[in-house]
């Protein structure tokens, strides 16, 4: 039977909100798992149909080293190994060898609508699923905390279960999926 998989990155707690809640969309009709980038398997089993990959805009990007020590020093932050998150993962994940396809969120501030506007983690993100051999099958999407450390704007976890519906549907149509 084919599945889906949420991997995810998150520091205070909102993007791993998010992940649940397109889990929860996508459970309606795909079995799905999800899990931290930290607790994700270094090898996706053949049975992986789909891909969710998702995390916070960091300094305009996704996080890295020294932007995770940046949340520990500057927002008291608890981050056991400031070295290893999405990014990461995802430079060394070894993806089904016939494929399979994925699509990216993130979280970001809602208090600067141009800078809302750039679209650099999940861009970042489909980059790294694309040399990892994942084929992006839908638009990434972009979710919001009213603050640096959440919580999310009321309705994202709606909008994340619906995103999560829609993708279980293009899954099922064929549209993503092999
Ligand atoms: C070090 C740091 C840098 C950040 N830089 C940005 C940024 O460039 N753009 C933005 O929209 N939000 C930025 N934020 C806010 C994060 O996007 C926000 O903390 C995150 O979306 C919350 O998700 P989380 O609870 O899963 O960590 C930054 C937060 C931290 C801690």
């Amino acid at each position: 039977m084919s599945r889906a998989l949420v991997v995810y990155e998150s520091v205070f707690g909102d993007a791993r909100a998010i992940a649940h809640a397109v889990a929860d969309g996508l459970s309606t009709s795909v079995q799905t798992d999800v899990v931290s980038a930290s607790e994700a398997p270094a090898e996706i089993d053949g049975d992986v149909r789909l891909l969710v990959v998702g995390g916070p805009n960091h300094a305009l990007g996704m996080p890295r080293p020294t932007t995770r020590e940046g949340a520990v020093k500057q927002y008291g932050a608890v981050i056991p190994d400031t070295g290893a998150g999405l990014h990461e993962w995802l430079e060394t994940v070894r993806l089904p060898r016939d494929g399979v396809s994925a699509a990216a969120f993130d979280t970001r501030g809602s208090g600067h609508p141009m800078l809302s506007k750039m679209d650099h983690a999940a861009r970042t993100e489909e980059k790294l699923l694309h040399r990892a051999g994942a084929q992006v099958g839908a638009p990434a999407e972009h979710f919001f905390v009213a603050d640096t450390k959440g919580p999310l704007v009321e309705g994202e976890e709606d909008r994340a279960r619906r995103w999560g519906r829609t993708l279980a549907e293009l899954v099922a149509s064929s549209s993503v999926g092999r």
